[in-house]
């Protein structure tokens, strides 16, 4: 049955499903973190961590380590080399250790395993255990790491003879160069996106619980993928006899993710071997520095954007290149097809038809990583370069930001539309949200008051974003990780009273799918929400799906959950003929029941309709009432919105103050404002945070100088301005329910509509760009330079 995409208000409005409490939220999850788990007979296992960039080991000497109370075992890379499990695979088909047997190659990496009868033995180990280093010069430059001269990293690999990782296009590069040889107006910039961490409350951990009688490995761990993660353990150890058949993993709740629990870090899989030659269950959890120091980073990207166009302000067309340091292996969270993730959507939100891409990937003494930090792949970095380059185009031709962007918005009626680089953008409407963001913020007279602060030499700069969004993967014939083709699944059981248990391939981490999941099954099904159990993060139990991150499950899951509710109503629909004696055709569906043309009495609940599946079903229909899809979507969603900053600097202290800050998003059909909402207030903090605050930084020999959160500076509500958030509704062609992703919409908005406020405020003295995070420092050291303050 064909279902036309449905309004935002008629979605959103599901009345039952929305009262059940005062907040129209309600939890299902189970109050339980990994860290909560206890089991017979667990151990704990801690970390010896290397403290330098780059060096090979001499010795492990663990006597010492052995003769602490409380301590059972050490484990090298030696010991596991005896099993072959000592490397792994990375998502991007690197390789990676598990525990080095010769060589460290970034600070903070896993050197050896101390497990003991409690955490603080395991941690007196850790202490006591002596390794004895050479001590070597990292390269922690990609810029030198590419230099032919430079020392070869991955002697690992045979026959590699520089660091260079991959060679990357999208677009057409001799039509853009010819464009960029002819152009009236040429904007360059250089543009670099720091490293920063994901830093979610709850840290990494797992407890791996091995059962030599069953041969039956369950892993609690915190994974925002853990049917995936189940493949990767059986290729890593099917040939110690752990296959997938006899691995559980369990991902109970979880305390935020973004990206940074979809790899599989070495603390797992050093905790699933010893809980497999030990047999008993092994707990690791990382503590704050661990976390901070040594998982997966997000962004390090080099960019030099340029843009070409005229001078009345037409773009015709961008070139782009990128430098990506990956660390010492390439485990960024990445499509295999897309290894510089969906940067391409770097063509943004504006009409042209010539773009080129070229980018490189390097390895260097860094931890490994790139993952798509609360990004959908690489869209942040994309975003914030084109965003620059827009703000500096108008800037040099001395067109207002906002002018600009309206002149060479794609027009609603161009939709579908073709980006130079291959994309399909499914549905946009970009002049009305920026004409609301502007209309909300009262940009006009903001401009007024600026012109007038500006001749009283008081600093002001207002900063707009205008940013499209990629989020859904797949489509499976082009997405995939590790050949997993990126699908998502839901299943729907509901039980002879008309109550339900749905499951699904994707998995919460906050986002509040409990609530949302049951509300799309509630509005398809007539069932209330209140009665549809939803459950996820078990791979015993839920169908195989890709899980979540890059704002995927509405798009994936979310369909999924429609598609099957779908089926069911098709059931429903023939029982109900069968119980009312009347042809199918005869029969309307109103929500919750289905009744008779023309004699509305003559009605059969979805109730009454599941019941009969189980007891009074016609002759020759399968009995029971369940169903379950495997979505595939048709496309990605294409998400946008316009995002206005207004910031006052302090000329004396060169502090930043966000005085204003409106975000109008548009994600389609929206399924619970109220979740929504949340989502985006997380994210515009999440995105002020690399704006003004958050960068990982590294001297040259590799020490990490901020690995605490006393140093890196992860903002708080004192450092958040008050949001003022909206909505305009573009609903997704082929989404069954018109609904496209949102979650990562505002950490992706914000930071390019902060630099360009701030930009916009230094302007006048000749500043025309600053990279993030733009810190008072940064901006008093850019003043000083133009004269503007005194050095102290
Ligand atoms: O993959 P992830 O759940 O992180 O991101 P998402 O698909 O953007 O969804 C985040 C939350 O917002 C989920 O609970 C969605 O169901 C909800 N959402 C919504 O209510 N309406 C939309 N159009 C998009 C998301």
């Amino acid at each position: 049955m064909k279902q036309e995409p449905k309004t935002s208000k008629e979605i959103s409005g599901m009345g039952h499903s929305m009262k059940r409490k005062e907040d129209g939220r309600f939890i299902q999850g189970k109050g339980r973190y990994v860290d909560d788990i206890k089991l017979e007979g667990m151990l704990y296992m801690d970390i010896v961590r290397s403290p330098y960039a780059y060096a090979k080991i001499k010795s492990i000497k663990t006597e010492k380590a052995m003769a602490t109370p409380g301590v059972i075992a050490v484990v090298t890379g030696r010991d596991l080399e005896k099993y072959n499990l000592h490397w792994m695979p990375t998502l991007m088909s690197d390789t990676q250790m598990v525990l080095p047997t010769d060589t460290v190659m970034y600070q903070a990496q896993e050197v050896a395993a101390v497990i003991g009868t409690s955490r603080y033995a395991a941690a007196d180990g850790v202490e006591a255990v002596e390794v004895e280093y050479e001590v070597m010069k990292p390269l922690m430059d990609p810029y030198r790491s590419m230099d032919p001269g430079s020392p070869v990293l991955r002697t690992d690999k045979k026959g590699k003879k520089d660091n260079h990782i991959w060679h990357w296009e999208a677009g057409d590069r001799k039509k853009t160069d010819k464009l960029f040889e002819t152009a009236e107006v040429k904007v360059k910039e250089e543009i670099y996106l720091p490293r920063i961490h994901v830093a979610s409350i709850e840290t990494c951990g797992c407890v791996a619980s091995y059962d030599k009688v069953n041969n039956y490995l369950t892993m609690y761990m915190t994974t925002q993928a853990p049917h995936a993660i189940r493949t990767v353990i059986a290729l890593v150890a099917g040939h110690v006899g752990l296959t997938e058949e006899k691995i559980r993993v369990i991902s109970p709740d979880i305390g935020g993710g973004f990206g940074g629990k979809v790899p599989v870090y070495p603390g797992y899989v050093i905790a699933i071997a010893v809980s497999f030659l030990v047999g008993k269950p092994i707990k690791w959890i990382e503590d704050r520095s661990e976390n901070l120091q040594a998982d997966s980073f997000a962004r390090d990207y080099h960019i030099t954007a340029e843009m070409a166009g005229t001078k009345a302000g037409k773009i015709q067309g961008i070139r782009f290149k990128v430098l990506a340091d990956h660390g010492y292996t390439d485990a960024a969270a990445n499509p295999s097809k897309y290894p510089l993730g969906l940067f391409s959507v770097c063509t943004g939100s504006y009409d042209y038809d010539t773009a080129f891409i070229e980018s490189d990937a390097v390895y260097t003494n860094k931890p490994p990583g790139g993952v798509a930090y609360r990004c959908s792949f690489r869209v942040t970095e994309a975003v914030h370069a084109i965003e620059r380059i827009t703000d500096k185009f108008a800037a040099t031709i001395g067109k207002d930001p906002a002018a600009f962007r309206m002149q060479n918005f794609i027009k609603k009626e161009q939709f579908p539309w073709k980006s130079p680089t291959g994309w399909t953008y499914d549905s946009g409407d970009y002049a009305p949200a920026l004409q609301k963001a502007m209309d909300v913020i009262g940009y006009d007279k903001l401009r007024k008051e600026q012109a007038e602060k500006r001749k009283k030499g008081e600093i002001m700069g207002i900063g707009i974003a205008s940013f499209t969004e990629i989020v859904g993967a797949g489509p499976s014939k082009d997405f995939d990780i590790l050949g997993i083709k990126m699908f998502d699944s839901a299943e729907i059981r509901v039980h002879p009273t008309g109550k339900a248990i749905a499951r699904f391939g994707t998995k919460s981490q906050g986002q509040g799918h409990e609530t949302t999941y049951a509300q799309i099954i509630a509005e398809e099904l007539g069932i209330p929400a209140e009665n549809i159990q939803v459950e996820e993060g078990d791979t015993d139990t839920a169908p195989y799906g890709l899980g979540t991150y890059a704002s995927r499950s509405t798009p994936t899951a979310g369909a999924a959950a429609a598609m099957a509710a779908r089926k069911l109503r098709d059931k429903a629909r023939k029982i109900a003929a069968y119980l009312l004696e009347v042809s199918e055709a005869d029969l309307d569906w109103v929500p919750g029941k289905f009744s008779v043309k023309g004699a509305p009495e003559k009605s059969k609940t979805i109730q009454e309709i599941v019941f009969a599946a189980y007891t009074n079903h016609p002759q020759g229909m399968e009995a029971g009432f369940e169903a379950t899809h495997y979505y595939d979507p048709p496309n990605l969603t294409f998400p946008f919105g316009s995002y206005i900053c207004v910031v006052d600097i302090d000329k004396e202290t060169c502090e930043i103050k966000v005085r204003r800050f409106v975000a109008i998003d548009d994600c389609g059909n929206i399924i619970n404002p109220m979740i929504v909402q949340g989502q985006v207030h997380g994210g515009l903090t999440q995105g002020i945070a690399p704006a003004m605050y958050e960068e990982l930084i590294y001297d040259e020999d590799g020490n990490m100088l901020n690995g605490t959160l006393m140093d890196y500076l992860v903002p708080t509500a004192v450092e958040s301005p008050s949001w003022e958030t909206g909505h305009t509704f573009t609903p997704s062609p082929h989404h069954p329910i018109g609904a496209k992703g949102v979650g990562e919409s505002p950490t992706i908005g914000a930071p390019p509509a902060i630099a360009n406020a701030i930009i916009d405020a230094l302007s006048p003295y000749g500043i025309m760009h600053l990279d993030i995070p733009i810190t008072p420092y940064k901006v008093w050291k850019a003043l000083k330079e133009k004269g503007v303050v005194k050095a102290i």
